[in-house]
């Protein structure tokens, strides 16, 4: 369910032509709905009625301040990766007693700017991470909270750079060692232990791996119980995946089902960290045709975003489905959606049969509110682009798009080359 739907032939988002939007803030842009953040959110909330839970929302799908403030508003916590998504989070005033910071490489700076904050805790990654915290915590006269990352070793079948819960990848503690590590833990004078995390990767379209990996912490607990450590909050980290094209991920409300069966009688509050689910179909990117042009048996359509703008296509092969805002009556033709970026691999749609557009025309590339504006870069030196949020019948800039004096902000010739 998404709030972009044509009504006679041209895109709308919610009650603003997309083309409207297009005409006063230039080309591209991205471009998301208020109404579907809302509704994700809160479909997510509430399938997990029944439990004790915070959903900890996943800065790094989107940390645009205006969409963390929404669902901070709504209640929700933040998952941060760094002191840049912390510094965000308090920027809308999230309460740091719903934040926790996940992450194999936490800087000492990163730590103390975590613990002088107070937030809910630390999902650590390593027996080194958690001796850094310990003294850091220490020499702060401050206890952290945490709880260790386990890598439960299941597969996520999802793409290899996206999952993260096998034993291959770099994140989270060994679940065969997580029992020793914790007993460590209880012996470092400065770290109260409060929870078990895990994050098994993104994208994920079946529910099996999550209970997999749930089944593994579960007994974990039960273990950590009988020797006295208590755990109060069990974080089964994000991962949830959307439809890019054909794909039938499970939707919240089973997952969420799945998930209470299999540990209703745990006693603790359950941390969620969705990031795509919530965001990922709620935003969209809009762009301009600039040309199109044949190379004898390849069309291509050129466009005014490229793969700074939006890099997934590029770096994961994913799938993002290439619209037109309005629709003529011109038949299609198999093209590539190609941006203006010095490289091959600057695409966002390859091979694909698409209505036959024309320069000047405006595009819709869907799914792009996860994973989007976050990863965008100024690669060929462009500056990054707007970002729109509409609500009703009114759009608000809540991203001004980059000048070129934003490009060369902070550089500096010295002055032995002036
Ligand atoms: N929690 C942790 C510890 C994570 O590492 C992630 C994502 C999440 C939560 C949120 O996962 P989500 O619910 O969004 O699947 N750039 C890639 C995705 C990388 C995900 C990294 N970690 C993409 O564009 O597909």
């Amino acid at each position: 369910m998404n709030d972009f739907n044509y009504r006679d032939d041209r895109l709308w988002c919610e009650d603003v032509p997309v083309e409207v939007i297009a005409g006063k803030v230039g080309t591209p842009f991205y471009l998301y709905s208020h109404k579907t953040l809302l509704q994700h959110f809160r479909v997510f909330d509430e399938a997990l009625r029944d439990v004790p839970h915070i959903i900890c929302y996943a800065a790094k799908a989107n940390s645009n301040l205006a969409i963390l403030r929404l669902f901070v508003k709504e209640g929700g916590g933040v998952d941060i990766v760094s002191g840049g998504e912390l510094y965000r989070a308090l920027q809308v005033g999230a309460d740091p007693g719903k934040i926790v910071y996940s992450g194999v490489g936490k800087r000492v700076d990163e730590i103390d700017f975590a613990l002088r904050s107070e937030i809910l805790m630390f999902n650590v990654e390593s027996s080194e991470e958690l001796g850094v915290i310990n003294e850091r915590a220490g020499l702060m006269g401050r206890k952290a909270r945490i709880s260790l990352r386990i890598n439960p070793d299941v597969d996520p079948k999802t793409h290899p750079h996206i999952s993260t819960g096998l034993k291959s990848n770099k994140f989270g503690i060994d679940i065969e060692k997580s029992l020793e590590e914790y007993r460590r833990a209880r012996t470092l004078p400065h770290v109260e232990i409060v929870g078990v995390d895990c994050h098994i990767g993104s994208q994920v379209t079946q529910i099996s791996p999550f209970i997999d990996a749930l089944e593994r912490l579960k007994s974990l607990i039960g273990r950590l119980r009988e020797e006295g450590i208590e755990i109060r909050y069990l974080d089964l980290g994000g991962g949830l995946g959307i439809t890019y094209n054909e794909e039938m991920p499970p939707h919240p409300e089973e997952y969420a089902r799945a998930v209470i069966e299999s540990a209703r009688d745990l006693k603790v509050t359950f941390i969620f960290e969705p990031g795509r689910v919530i965001v990922g179909n709620a935003g969209i990117l809009v762009s301009r045709v600039l040309y199109t042009k044949s190379n004898g048996e390849k069309n291509f359509v050129i466009v005014d975003a490229g793969m700074n703008d939006l890099i997934r296509p590029s770096i994961y092969g994913s799938y993002h489905q290439v619209q037109p805002v309005v629709i003529r009556d011109r038949g299609s033709f198999l093209a590539d959606v190609v941006g203006p970026i010095c490289e091959s691999g600057d695409f966002l749609a390859k091979g694909r049969m698409i209505p036959k557009l024309e320069r000047g025309e405006l595009i819709a590339v869907m799914s792009a509110g996860a994973y989007g504006f976050s990863m965008a870069s100024n690669y060929n030196s462009r500056p990054r682009i707007a970002e729109v949020l509409v609500k009703d019948r009114k759009f608000h800039v809540v991203r001004k798009r980059e000048e070129y004096a934003d490009l060369t902000r902070g550089e500096r010739v010295p002055a032995f080359l002036k």
